[in-house]
């Protein structure tokens, strides 16, 4: 099949790439010159593991291709992928004449409305427009308007395909999914989309046929979902640091249930990215447009801010003062495996630690770059132990693999106090209590060294009595 993606981003180049793997021919479509002419050269816009090695075979097979120009890419199209950004509305539409005001956290449907308006602008035929950016529920109703104002006149059916593939993953996502969500409100439609899908669906994905509406809440609700959980883990740490339990512990035992599950109960400095945090408040949002206060979600993200909190308290508990205190953070993306540092909760640590006067240090292994255009006034060291290198504490942000083996003897010998706040229980805290450290994890009895023993005081000089008394 013929398929247009709409935003070569973190979702559509992925998808772009595992359509064209799957046998279609595939055109990603996107606005920024300088990105679409990297991809022409296969070069790619972020990091994303195997992701080159799949735009490469898409590339030399001619079933993958970029353009920057809507008026060559969609005519001849079967299906038009939305996959652009969906960002956080800012700044917020005030109320007028003291009126209310839009519920914050809605999302920034611009793109969405412009990518509606260039398919059907230059679409030379009937096609199935598919949402695949996270939307609200009932965003098809708009896409659908949009699409109306066609001057061609084709027949367009919208449906709803969210996306569920995690960065990091994202290419072993999108060849082998778990599961494929299909909204869509005529037979025709689902039918299209299940001949796209059909070779993936082969690998084993479980695939939700469903109308439009409930495909795009059914996204939210995941994401709301899968942040209520970390959430849940990062209070019950709270719980745990003040009663002297395990949260480890407490979350393997939990998910040992089938019914809840271990996943995303890992407890720690809370979920970034650019999915959870603007979602949650999309779906807050919506669900006050649509008349209901679901107020769970309210707390989830004050839960996740709290967990940000209690890791500078650790710190503060561990530094005191900390103007003049030089802190080393490893790890600066959100997470493992990616370059991105959209809403990461490590820069957002770093921002607070340098506000308040400390002298940070940093290290990624790969997003040092996008880290300097957020927080220029972050040093960045070459490495975990160049960033230890004088520092008063050490904090684990991002579970970067690497991390768990780095040699505890030398990072002991070059922190200026064997301090480790462990934002993401990245370390054992027998081994760390073996290694000399004071190891202050998240939900877990910390490791305190005791004191050097206080030295005896120097004899007071003797006093000669002056001459003159
Ligand atoms: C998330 C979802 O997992 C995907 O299914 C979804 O497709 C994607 O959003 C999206 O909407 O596009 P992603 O943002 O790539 O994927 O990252 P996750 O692996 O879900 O992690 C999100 C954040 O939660 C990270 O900051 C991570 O460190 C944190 N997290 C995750 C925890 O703090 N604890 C956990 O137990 C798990």
């Amino acid at each position: 099949m013929r398929v247009v993606v709409i935003g070569a981003g973190h979702v559509g180049l992925p998808s772009a790439a595992a359509l064209a793997h799957a046998g279609h021919e595939v055109v990603g479509l996107d606005d920024d010159a300088g990105r679409v002419a990297a991809l022409q050269e296969r070069r790619l816009p972020f990091f994303e593991a195997a992701l080159q090695e799949l735009v490469d075979a898409g590339s030399a097979s001619g079933r993958l291709r970029f353009s920057q120009d809507p008026s060559e890419a969609l005519p001849g199209a079967d299906v038009a992928f939305i996959c652009v950004g969906t960002p956080p509305a800012r700044p917020l539409r005030p109320g007028l004449q003291g009126g209310p005001s839009r519920p914050t956290g809605e999302p920034n449907l611009l793109a969405v409305e412009q990518a509606a308006e260039r398919i059907g602008r230059c679409a030379s035929g009937d096609m199935v427009v598919v949402e695949k950016s996270t939307v609200p529920v009932q965003t098809a109703d708009r896409v659908r308007i949009v699409l109306s104002r066609s001057p061609g006149h084709h027949h367009f059916e919208v449906a709803s395909n969210p996306e569920f593939l995690r960065e990091g993953c994202a290419v072993e996502d999108s060849l082998h999914p778990g599961r494929i969500l299909v909204g869509a409100d005529t037979p025709h439609a689902h039918e299209v989309l299940r001949r796209l899908y059909a070779p993936i669906v082969e690998t084993g994905a479980r695939y939700h046929a469903t109308d439009v509406r409930t495909a795009e809440l059914a996204k939210h609700a995941c994401n709301a979902f899968l942040s209520l959980k970390i959430s849940f883990a990062n209070g019950l740490a709270r719980v745990c640091e003040a009663a002297g339990a395990d949260v480890v512990a407490i979350a393997d035992i939990m998910g040992s249930d089938p019914r809840i599950g271990r996943a995303f109960l890992n407890a720690g400095m809370g979920y970034g990215g650019f999915c959870f945090p603007k979602d949650l408040a999309a779906f807050r949002a919506q669900s006050l447009r649509l008349g209901y206060d679901f107020g769970l979600l309210d707390e989830v993200a004050r839960l996740n801010d709290e967990a940000l909190e209690a890791v500078l308290d650790k710190i503060e508990g561990a530094l005191w003062n900390l103007e003049g205190k030089r802190v080393a953070l490893l790890g600066l993306a959100f997470k493992p495996g990616t370059d991105d540092v959209r809403e990461s909760p490590a820069l957002r640590l770093a921002r607070s630690l340098i506000g308040a006067g400390a002298d940070v240090v940093g290290f990624d292994p790969r997003a040092h770059a996008q880290a300097a255009a957020e927080v220029p006034e972050l040093e960045l060291a070459p490495d975990a132990y160049a960033a230890a290198g004088g520092a008063h504490c050490l904090v684990v942000c991002t579970e970067w693999p690497e991390f768990a083996a780095l040699d505890l003897a030398r990072l002991r010998e070059l922190l200026a106090v064997p301090v480790i706040v462990d934002g993401r229980n990245l370390f054992d805290p027998e081994v760390m209590a073996r290694a000399g450290f004071t190891y202050l994890p998240t939900g877990r009895p910390p490791v305190k060294q005791e004191p050097p023993p206080a030295r005896p005081l120097p004899a007071p000089p003797v006093r000669r009595p002056s001459a003159r008394t």
